[in-house]
């Protein structure tokens, strides 16, 4: 049976009245009441009611003596096909960034190719500028394709005890840096129980996103520290730094202030934080610097160990 909402002025009709219409069972006019609530603000009392139509609940409050100057249908919401269809819209939105992206980095492949193929001989210039340009095409793909997957990947963590010096230096020698982005390693050697791959993941992310935020010059600062209960992971620049508008927007997916960005790095950086136990946060200064704070919570960790090894 379709449900409607019925708002009544209290202060014009009367408490008495509208309950005097209230009535569980079915009446002549195939209306029964559900629910009735008392909203404040608008000192309006809301009747929710079962009816065939809406006429149908007009003559049930006629029939009460009452002129009723609100019902209308209410649209109830299946909260799984609500959640289905939100995890259907983030797709859609999803292949849309990547189908968008990929459009520019692979017209200049095309056109780059069919400029060579022209060309009945190509010369070292050419070639160095021809090459270059087909290489950063390529590196852009597989750095957008790298970033979506790193996001809706469901993956198994695998934690193993690390230390965390060697996941930053094996992270920063897969990034390409300027030569006057100078990075500054911690002076402490801290061991860690995460998953390797996925911190390595976290910390190029943040690396990356330093040295975009530098334009070719400044530093990088990476400490490390080791408390009784967490282990800390900052990563500091002298970029540009974020407006506080956007700043508590930068970890939502799909956010990004970059032509080429796809929106997913701080996004996955949170998710396998999270996966870890851990919070993930940012203070920004603008034009003078940026701070990502990493906090891993030793005993977490632990639990998770432990259960594997009693479920072995
Ligand atoms: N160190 C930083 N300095 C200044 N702005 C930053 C920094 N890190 C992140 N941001 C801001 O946060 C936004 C989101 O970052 P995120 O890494 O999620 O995506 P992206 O870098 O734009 O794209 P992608 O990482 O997918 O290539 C960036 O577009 C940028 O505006
Ligand atoms: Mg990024």
């Amino acid at each position: 049976m379709p449900e409607f909402i019925a708002r009544h002025r209290v202060v014009e009709i009367g408490l008495d009245r509208i309950i005097d219409t209230v009535n569980n069972e079915i009446d002549e006019f195939g209306v029964s009441t559900i629910e009735m609530f008392y909203v404040h603000k608008t000192e309006e009392m809301c009747c929710i009611l079962e009816a065939p139509s809406q006429e149908a609940i007009k003559n049930h409050y006629t029939n009460a003596g009452l002129v009723c100057g609100y019902i209308a249908p209410i649209e109830r919401i299946d909260t799984k096909i609500g959640e289905k269809s939100e995890r259907l819209r983030a797709i859609g939105e999803l292949a849309a960034r990547l189908a968008h992206d990929l459009r520019n980095p692979l017209s200049v492949i095309k056109n780059t190719v069919e400029i060579m193929e022209s060309k009945q001989v190509l010369h070292i210039e050419e070639k160095i500028i021809y090459y270059g340009r087909l290489r950063r095409a390529i590196d852009r793909i597989s750095h957008q394709i790298e970033d979506v997957l790193d996001f809706v990947r469901p993956t198994q963590m695998k934690f193993q005890k690390y230390l965390l010096n060697d996941i930053i230096n094996s992270a920063l020698e897969k990034i390409v840096r300027p030569d006057d982005v100078e990075v500054i390693l911690p002076t402490t050697f801290v061991y860690c129980i995460c998953d390797q791959t996925k911190i390595e993941i976290v910390l190029a992310n943040l690396i990356m996103n330093s040295i975009q935020a530098m334009s070719g010059t400044g530093t990088i600062k990476i400490v490390l520290s080791d408390t009784p209960n967490d282990v800390v992971i900052q990563v500091s620049d002298t970029g540009c730094g974020i407006p506080e508008n956007i700043l508590p927007k930068i970890f939502e997916p799909l956010f990004t202030t970059k032509q080429t960005g796809t929106g997913l790095g701080l996004a996955s950086c949170k998710k396998i934080i999270e996966q870890h136990g851990g919070l993930i946060s940012a203070t920004s200064r603008e034009n003078q610097g940026t701070t990502f704070t990493i906090i891993l919570p030793k005993q977490f960790v632990s639990k998770k160990i432990e259960k594997l090894v009693a479920s072995n």
